[in-house]
C-alpha cells in the first residue's frame, strides 16, 4: 500500500488492516466516576515512567474541553475499564489530531493497539484531520512497536519545526520521538502555519 501523506483515507486503510481484531475493544466517553481509575492507572509504577501525571482536576478539564477527547477503553461486553486515551483536536491551529496519552492495564496483548485503531477510525470519520500524530519517549520501545504496527512513522523535523509541535501540545521531552500516522511530511503543514 502506497504512503499518501495527509490523505485521511490512509487512516481508514490502517484501520481496515486490523479490523478483524478491533471489534472486541470499545471506546466510551470518560465520566467523572471513572477518574479514580484513570488517575490510579496513570500513576501505577508500570505506567508512570512512560506518561505524564495529571490531577483529577486536569483530567476533568480535559473531559470538559471542546477541543480535547477523553476516552475509556473497555473490552466489549465487559463492565470494567481496561485503559484510557486522551487526544487533542488541534485542527484549528494547523496541527491535526494529537494522541496525547494512552494507557492500558493489560499490556502486550494487543489491547492498546486495538484501542488506538478504534480511535483512529473514529477521528478519521468525525474529524477528518489532515494528520494524526503523537510523541513517545525514545526508550518506550513497546509503545513504538504498537504505533508502528498501526502505521505511525517517525518523521525527522528541524529544531524550529519540532519547537512548533512542542508548543502546540504544551511540551514533550527533548528525547521524545514524534510519530505521524503513515509518515508523510508534516513540515508542509508546519510551514504553512509559520507564514
Ligand atoms: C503503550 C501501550 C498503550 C500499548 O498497548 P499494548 O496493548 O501493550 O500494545 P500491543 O500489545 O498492541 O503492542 C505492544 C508490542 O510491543 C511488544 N513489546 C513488549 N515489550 C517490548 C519491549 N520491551 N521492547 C519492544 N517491544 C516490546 C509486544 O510484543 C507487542 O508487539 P507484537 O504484538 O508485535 O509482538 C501499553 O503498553 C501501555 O499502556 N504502556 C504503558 C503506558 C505507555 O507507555 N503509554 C504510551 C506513552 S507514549
Amino acid at each position: 500500500m502506497a504512503v499518501r501523506p495527509f490523505d485521511v483515507v490512509s487512516a481508514f486503510d490502517v484501520v481496515s488492516d486490523v479490523a478483524t481484531i478491533v471489534t472486541d475493544v470499545v471506546l466510551r466517553s470518560t465520566e467523572h466516576r471513572d477518574l479514580a481509575f484513570v488517575v490510579a492507572l496513570e500513576r501505577h509504577p508500570d505506567n508512570a515512567p512512560f506518561v505524564g501525571q495529571w490531577s483529577r482536576t486536569e483530567h476533568a478539564a480535559a473531559i470538559a474541553a471542546a477541543d480535547r477527547e477523553h476516552w475509556i477503553i473497555e473490552r466489549a461486553g465487559a463492565p470494567d475499564p481496561v485503559g484510557f486515551l486522551i487526544a487533542y483536536d488541534l485542527r484549528a491551529r494547523g496541527f491535526g489530531v494529537h494522541v496525547k496519552r494512552i494507557v492500558v492495564s493489560d499490556k502486550s496483548r494487543g489491547v492498546g493497539r486495538r484501542a488506538l485503531a478504534r480511535f483512529i477510525e473514529r477521528a478519521t470519520r468525525h474529524l477528518a484531520p489532515p494528520y494524526i500524530w503523537l510523541s513517545v519517549f525514545a526508550e518506550n520501545l513497546r509503545a513504538q512497536r504498537c504505533y508502528r504496527a498501526l502505521g505511525f512513522c517517525e518523521t525527522p523535523l528541524t529544531p524550529d519545526e519540532r519547537l512548533m509541535y512542542h508548543d502546540a501540545v504544551g511540551g514533550f521531552s527533548n528525547e521524545s520521538k514524534l510519530m505521524f500516522l503513515r509518515g508523510g511530511d508534516p513540515r508542509r503543514v508546519a510551514a504553512s502555519k509559520s507564514t
